[in-house]
């Protein structure tokens, strides 16, 4: 939901900026932006579209400095377009502002802006900003004062950065809701919304608390809590490298990514279990509490609450907690009942998704312990819960998430089955079997993804549909869930998933010879009952696609075009049957000429409710 970046240094504040930008472009590319200070004058450049708009901008008329920041937009307030694209500027057009968020208050502010004089010439909550600090600074106030005096009335959450042509070579900055990390490299400092922007400069980086704010200088970085008082800076090593988040020889991240699906869960093998025992070095809930948790309540949003539906049955069938999944916009608002022995599950990727951290919030208010499943353990989410459970996915950038939501569903899978442990509730043999299985998983993974060729023939039919249903029973029924949001949010076409048994109570209407019908009919308890939804498919002239077992004679010959998955539980279906779903969404979106990695309308990150 909007990336911003900011550079003081020697390098070339062009390339610094836009490698910055593209490095967020993840967040937002409805339009892009750059303000450079070259000595004590501004200058601003603006593009609508994706980054290369810009860099296109910027070959015909290139900006130089040393100091600047920059920003790249996914539109709440104002329709993509120059004007609206950020940084806003006040009226003499000598301050510059970028910002990630919403000033809830921007209409109050601007009303009474107008009435000073200002003139607004964009539809967005930013520009009362720059106005702000301008009108400030005509009162006397030294930059810095004016800015401060400029947060106080700001409402909403928020990470900006601003520039004056009377505080040159200095950067303001403040978070408040919205993610804001400062980093430094040799002799050099940076701002940016997310790590992997800084990475290729930056060995070190603070993660910014709410409230604090602050400005860079060349000479370093000073910053202060929302008290005014000076906070010591809490430098940590940046880890991540370039690879990390960069697309290597892979078309698009979203494949890199669905690819890293085997290495990632060797990865989360390798920390959670041993010969025999599962292991949570993270967590800070001790096993007395773990084992008397008596309901499990999951919120989250997309993908991740899709996760969140194969826990639930991992929950019930492994640890014996009663559990519930609902959507975090809607859990937050229903009035949810809390009882002293209910858990709050949040599970997200990025752990700065909005309506997830409302949850968390609203949970912490009802006096209910949060746990939360997190891929960046630096996030917000990550600071406001009781504990966390590290999902361990790397860096996932994709917009369409892919890893993370394997590693999910794993995590779960250990979670459940640890609390398990702890009530001592599955037969010695029984596990033993279940953990041999789940180490075979990444194997299996890997064998999935050699049938690309067969599911990129598939994609080639379904690349000219306009609709498809994905249906699925028990385990699979999120994975359906799943398979739909995948397909519908990178290649266009429209897809619902539903449960099996509810096809017949009204879906089934839709089927015709021009609705492609996918069948997730693993081996196990549901397949009959998948038969018998193929079958109702079939006879409505739908085309059959199903995922089936390997070898699975019956089905495939009643499929029009089948994917075999290898041999596994039941239970741990859903996580292989991720892979040829998230394929199939992948290749489709290709054969329709889509961009994979920046679907239209859409940001990596939802910051904003
Ligand atoms: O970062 P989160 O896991 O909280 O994000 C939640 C959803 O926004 C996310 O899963 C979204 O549905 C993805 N684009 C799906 O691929």
């Amino acid at each position: 939901m909007c990336g911003i970046v900011g550079y003081i240094g020697s390098k070339s504040i062009e390339s610094v900026l836009l490698v910055g930008l593209q490095k967020l472009e993840y967040r937002g590319y409805d339009s892009a932006g750059m303000a450079v200070l070259n000595g004590d004058e501004l200058v601003t450049r603006k593009a609508v579209g994706k980054i290369a708009e810009l860099e296109k901008l910027l070959k015909s008329s290139p900006l130089i400095g040393n100091a600047g920041i920059a920003h790249t937009r996914w539109a709440t307030h104002g329709e993509p377009s120059t004007i609206n694209a950020h940084p806003h500027l006040n009226n003499q057009k000598d301050i510059a502002v970028v910002h990630n968020g919403i000033f809830e208050n921007y209409a109050k502010l601007r009303a009474e802006l107008v009435d000073d004089g200002y003139v607004f010439v964009s539809e967005t909550d930013t520009e009362v900003a720059p106005h702000l600090m301008d009108k400030y600074m005509h009162e006397g106030f030294s930059s810095e004062e004016a800015f401060v005096r400029m947060l106080k009335r700001l409402e909403g959450q928020y990470a900006l950065a601003a520039i004056s042509e009377k505080a040159e070579r200095k950067i303001f900055f403040a978070r408040k809701g919205s993610p804001l990390i400062i980093a430094r490299g040799n002799n050099e400092y940076l701002l940016a919304s997310d790590i992997p922007a800084v990475v290729p400069i930056a060995h070190e980086a603070i993660y910014l608390e709410n409230d604090q704010w602050g400005y860079i200088t060349p000479a370093g970085v000073t910053i202060f809590n929302g008290n005014g008082e000076k906070v010591e800076p809490a430098w940590q090593a940046v880890s991540l490298s370039v690879e990390d988040v960069d697309k290597g020889d892979f078309e698009y991240l979203m494949l890199k990514e669905i690819y890293e699906q085997p290495d990632v869960f060797e990865r989360v093998l390798k920390t959670r279990l041993d010969d025999t025992f599962i292991h949570f070095p993270e967590l800070k809930f001790n096993k007395d509490y773990l084992a008397r948790i008596g309901r499990i309540l999951i919120q989250a949003c997309g993908t991740s609450l899709n996760a969140g539906m194969i826990g639930r049955m991992y929950l019930e069938q492994f640890a014996h907690i009663s559990a519930e999944t609902d959507y975090s916009s809607e859990w937050r608002y229903r009035n949810p009942l809390a009882s002293g022995d209910s858990l709050v599950v949040g599970i997200s990727q990025s752990g700065e998704t909005a309506d997830t951290l409302a949850g968390v919030r609203e949970a912490k208010a009802k006096f209910m312990r949060v746990l939360s499943f997190l891929n960046n353990v630096n996030s917000t989410m990550a600071r406001e819960s009781d504990a966390l459970i590290e999902l361990m996915a790397g860096t996932e950038i994709g917009v369409a998430s892919t890893k993370a939501f394997t590693a999910q569903v794993l995590n779960l899978l250990f979670f459940s089955l640890y609390v398990g442990s702890i009530k001592w509730l599955l037969p010695a043999e029984e596990r033993r079997e279940l953990l041999d299985e789940i180490r075979a998983l990444p194997d299996k993974m890997r064998q999935i993804l050699k049938s690309h060729e067969r599911i990129k023939e598939i994609a080639e039919f379904l690349k000219d549909k306009n609709d498809t249903i994905f249906l699925g029973r028990t385990y699979n029924y999120p994975s359906a869930l799943e398979g739909a949001l995948k397909l519908k949010e990178i290649s266009y076409i429209h897809a619902s998933g539903y449960a099996g048994g509810e096809f017949k109570h009204g879906p089934l209407a839709l089927v015709s010879d021009n609705v492609p019908v996918v069948i997730i009919a693993p081996q196990g308890d549901i397949r009959a009952k998948m038969i018998s939804n193929l079958k109702e498919a079939q006879s409505r002239k739908g085309t059959i696609i199903s995922i089936i077992t390997e070898g699975d004679e019956e089905i495939k010959k009643e499929s029009d075009f089948y994917i075999e998955i290898p041999k596994c539980a039941e239970s741990l279906s859903p996580l292989l049957v991720a892979v040829p779903l998230q394929l199939l969404a992948y290749y489709t979106a290709i054969a329709r000429g889509c961009d994979v990695d920046r679907p239209r309308n859409l940001a990596k990150s939802v910051t904003v409710e």
